[in-house]
């Protein structure tokens, strides 16, 4: 089935938030924010900016009836700064002023007198400080110490990665009126319906009944508005509270680049340790994850890295480190992959380190070590349905890699200037939240008495194309045509207390709920079929809208039928609710079966590097993946072209850069440059590895929104391959991203002095 939202996206009549349309007296709010990234708040005189002819108020925490707080995990985060600044562009107050124009003009008049402090913008440096967010844990697998001692090889390295900024098309927004007696309507731009409301009505010390927030669609999340999208919805519920007026909040692009966080950035050591024939037999690796000033997100990313520490492979002995180190940078958030891509980078770093020294391939030690079933993670769940070994193999085959590293020889022999380079990519994704409670959610179902359906769940569309599956679902259990079906707004008040759209789950999670929502009702309707054709209940079937009995087509369409169950009232709505079965974890232990179950594939990543420039082109990336059964091949294979795309461009041109103050440079589409249509690879071929799916995954279809961003970290090593083969002198680094400047220093390095070897 075609996505449900292309026709509306190329006519350009989707809504999105801005396209809402305002109400009259609606009043426009704009941030004013910390000027530095840590200080103490000396005086701030909003004397002149208050009295600018247009300006409604200007609203700063001692405005705040409930509590001045955010933090969704833990309670660390300030609406509005108090007494002292923590990270540059920390929100401090909100202008309100009847339009954007007058409330940015009135930001100017600001003056605020800041004692300014030194801040931490390293990771490294903030575990010495002991700032910590909250304390370090450790998962551990078999016993390392020991293990060492039957290492043939140990090599030690560090492998750090930057940050990522999200880039939404859509910029950060909320727009919220009041209804009546105090009740507050929100649209908003996020990820996390229930966290919005739960939070507004913590800060406005109300009642969650009285908050309800709307969702049509995001223009992109990628995380970025799983947590982060709540500031800015409660600044303008805020606003509607205290003015009695609706206010809206749309951030420029710059205000979104310079107030959100990103990607956590990480430091981090290995040290991997492996037999002669290239089994890994123990790994310790300890990540510092740069937090930034509060926790946000940051503490379920950093477990996630943890889950992911050794990828695809088995190691019989690890012992994987994480510290959430607290800095001076804006609070890091959930993005793609979430933890996974940082841990990954590292374990990946570890072989091609040993692959490097050892002189083998890298691809050697991957293959080997990859996990098979009845392999223990180290957290303690089985590897089951383990497709690692099999993406990899039908990649190897079907793409003949032999034949591909001898033609990338022989054209690295033949061009001086210019060189090939090859990475394999294997992922292992593990799918749920990884905190067990958050594994629920619900679908409302009304069919109407003229046969046509509405259905909500907690899903909320941001591009990756949920609603069409969810339309798909309802449509196949009633087997009626999708265009029967109308999905609504995603609604706290039709469909509560959910979880973010997040954790590549979200189309598993509602779309069982609304399976069940579906199944309940088609119940009820094959006895209504039953009794109108004298029949048994079990000898009904409903499709292709009509009623079959005994296997064969009836005259009953699905639209008599209807009519007739709401005749004999019996009722046509119903809610579903599914909580994962069989996760579970034990924290205090680090054990446990967290994951429903895992995504597996592997990608090779072929690039030329242009050795006189230090630029590059991926050439292709070749992936097997594992879908399960794709209820929705062109939606999953768009999945799959943007997580490569998008982690590619993590790994290569994308440089988030903060100077020593704190301050974030790369603050513009023209300092923080992103993959375009140019920079795509040539070739992006996906294969599906023949699978019966997983019982856990709706319609068998595996979750598929996370998962291929990890291919991307493939064009780190294959470039790192290409500029070994021009320079041998090049000692291997593992600090993503490699730009082409890095390219080129990495090209030239040593150049002069004799060659090594
Ligand atoms: Mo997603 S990174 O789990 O919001």
């Amino acid at each position: 089935m075609k996505n449900i939202d292309s026709r509306g996206h190329v006519r350009g009549e989707s809504i999105y938030l801005d396209d809402i349309p305002v109400q009259q007296g609606t009043l426009y709010g704009e941030v004013f924010d910390s000027p530095c990234a840590n200080g103490i708040i000396r005086n701030i005189d909003y004397s002149k900016a208050a009295a600018f002819p247009g300006v409604f108020r200007i609203l700063t925490s001692n405005d705040i009836p409930g509590e001045n707080q955010i933090g969704g995990i833990i309670p660390d985060e300030p609406l509005f700064a108090e007494t002292e600044v923590d990270f540059w562009g920390q929100p401090i107050a909100l202008i309100i002023a009847e339009s954007e124009e007058i409330a940015k003009e009135a930001k100017r008049l600001i003056k605020i007198d800041i004692e300014k402090r030194t801040p931490i913008v390293d990771p490294r440096e903030a575990r010495a400080k002991n700032s910590l967010i909250f304390p370090p844990r450790t998962f551990r697998i078999g016993d390392v110490k020991k293990a060492w001692n039957q290492c043939e090889h140990i090599i030690e390295g560090e492998a750090d990665n930057e940050g990522q900024e999200h880039l939404y098309i859509e910029t950060q927004g909320a727009y919220a009126y009041e209804i009546e007696n105090g009740s507050i309507r929100i649209s908003s731009s996020t990820q996390g319906p229930t966290a919005v409301q739960r939070t507004v009505a913590k800060v406005l010390g109300i009642g969650m009944h009285k908050i309800e927030v709307d969702v049509v669609r995001l223009g992109g999340g990628f995380g970025g508005k799983e947590d982060q999208a709540t500031a800015w919805a409660v600044m303008a519920a805020l606003g509607v509270h205290i003015l009695k007026r609706p206010v809206k909040i749309v951030l420029h692009r710059l205000d979104d680049m310079r107030m959100t966080g990103k990607r956590h950035p990480y430091r981090s050591d290995f040290k991997i340790g492996l037999s002669k024939d290239l089994m890994i037999l123990a790994y310790e690796a300890t990540f510092h994850q740069n937090a930034g000033a509060a926790a946000d997100l940051s503490p379920a990313v950093m477990e996630r890295t943890l889950f992911h520490g050794t990828n695809s492979y088995f190691i019989p002995n690890a012992e994987l480190t994480a510290y959430s180190c607290k800095t001076n940078l804006p609070p890091n958030t959930a993005f793609r992959g979430f933890g996974g891509p940082q841990g990954m980078f590292v374990i990946e770093s570890a072989i091609a380190k040993a692959a490097d020294i050892l002189k083998v391939k890298a691809r050697e030690i991957q293959e080997k070590n990859l996990l098979k079933d009845g392999d223990a993670f180290p957290y303690g769940q089985i590897a089951a349905q383990c497709l690692a070994g099999n993406a990899w193999n039908k990649a190897s085959e079907l793409y003949q890699v032999e034949k591909i590293e001898q033609e990338i020889d022989e054209f690295n022999k033949l061009n001086k200037h210019v060189k090939k380079g090859l990475a394999f990519q294997p992922i292992c994704f593990g799918i749920s939240f990884t905190n067990t409670r958050m594994n629920n959610a619900r679908a409302l179902v009304h069919v109407y008495h003229d046969g046509s359906v509405g259905i909500s769940t907690g899903a909320v569309e941001m591009g990756q194309g949920v609603n069409t599956k969810m339309v798909q679902v309802a449509a196949d259990i009633f087997s009626i045509a999708p265009d029967r079906i109308k999905l609504e707004t995603t609604n706290t008040t039709r469909v509560a207390n959910t979880s973010p759209s997040a954790a590549s789950a979200t189309a598993d999670l509602n779309g069982k709920a609304l399976h069940k929502a579906c199944s309940a009702i088609l119940e009820r309707l094959k006895m209504q079929a039953a009794r109108i054709h004298n029949a048994e209940a079990s000898k009904i079937e409903l499709k292709d809208n009509f009623v079959h009995l005994n296997g064969k087509q009836t005259e009953t369409t699905w639209n008599q039928l209807i009519q007739a169950a709401f005749f004999d009232r019996i009722s046509l709505s119903e809610v579903g609710h599914y909580a994962t079965p069989e996760i579970h974890y034990d924290k205090s232990k680090e054990k446990g079966h967290p994951f429903a179950y895992h995504v597996f594939g592997t990608a090779i990543i072929i690039v030329t590097v242009d050795c006189i420039r230090g630029t590059y082109q991926f050439d292709s990336v070749k992936i097997v993946h594992d879908f399960g059964k794709s209820m929705n091949v062109s939606v999953d294979r768009g999945q799959i072209e943007g997580g490569v795309v998008q982690g590619i461009g993590w790994m290569t041109m994308e440089e988030l850069m903060y100077n020593q103050e704190g301050k974030l440079i790369s603050n513009a589409l023209s300092t923080y440059k992103i993959p375009d249509i140019y920079s795509v690879p040539k070739e992006i071929s996906i294969e599906h590895l023949e699978t019966e799916g997983h019982d856990m995954a709706i319609q068998k279809s595996k979750a598929v929104g996370e998962p291929p961003l990890m291919y991307g970290l493939g064009a780190y090593f294959a470039i790192q391959n290409a500029v070994k083969a021009y320079n041998p002198n090049h000692e291997l680094k593992f600090h993503a991203p490699f730009t082409p400047e890095k390219v080129l220093m990495g090209l030239y390095e040593g150049v002069g002095e004799k060659v090594k070897h």
